[in-house]
């Protein structure tokens, strides 16, 4: 089949923009690992079904290999390589590193990805398919191990980590709740 070309895109990755040729058929996976060597994002099942190949666009989870790279211009992606802060870890990447949250690895950046935003989504009072109580008046519900596992069932591991990405998630999410609520106590505190 002869090429179809859509000419030059621009993509921002993690903060950098990146100008390159691609067919119109391109996923943003094959965008990211074959054309600008961003490893990080894996590629397991390439259909959807495993989330190995998760990254975030403009802050939401989304599967690479069922995203056209065309369809990402002008919007930011984040991947794995991305989420840290300079030389310090993100609080779910060091979650797992402290609690065994993988084995073989593989999963791990899409793991880890789909993790950043489901603890954003919760925080956000977004409802899962097994919250119970989805009124607004219930407020954010608790981010039980059963809520964990829901939200991350997009994402499959193959050695059977899950206990301890469970683990990792609930500590990461715990991390964050906390330095929120510090962040606008101080935030409070300045503005009294
Ligand atoms: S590689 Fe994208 S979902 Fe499996
Ligand atoms: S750690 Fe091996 S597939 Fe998840």
């Amino acid at each position: 089949m002869a090429p179809s070309t859509a000419g030059a895109i621009t993509l921002t990755i993690n903060g950098e923009k990146h100008t390159l040729p691609v067919d119109n058929r391109t996923t943003l996976l094959d965008a990211l690992r074959e054309r600008l060597g961003l490893t990080g994002t894996k590629k397991g099942c390439d259909q959807g079904q495993c989330g190995a190949c998760t990254v975030l666009l403009e802050g939401r989870r989304v599967v690479s290999c069922l995203q056209l790279a065309v369809a990402a211009e002008g919007r930011e992606v984040t991947t794995i390589e991305g989420v840290a802060d300079g030389d310090r870890l993100h609080p779910v990447q060091q979650a797992f590193l402290d609690l065994d949250g993988y084995q073989c690895g593989y999963c791990t950046p899409g793991q880890i990805c789909s993790a950043i935003a489901a603890i954003e989504e919760h925080a956000a009072g977004w409802p899962s398919a097994v919250t119970t109580d989805v009124r607004p008046e219930a407020g954010v519900a608790p981010l039980t191990p059963e809520e964990i596992r829901e939200r991350m069932s997009g994402n499959l591991c193959r050695c059977g980590a899950y206990v301890s990405i469970v683990q990792a998630v609930a500590r990461a999410a715990e991390e964050t709740a906390q330095n929120t609520s510090g962040a606008n106590e101080m935030n409070v505190a300045g503005a009294a």
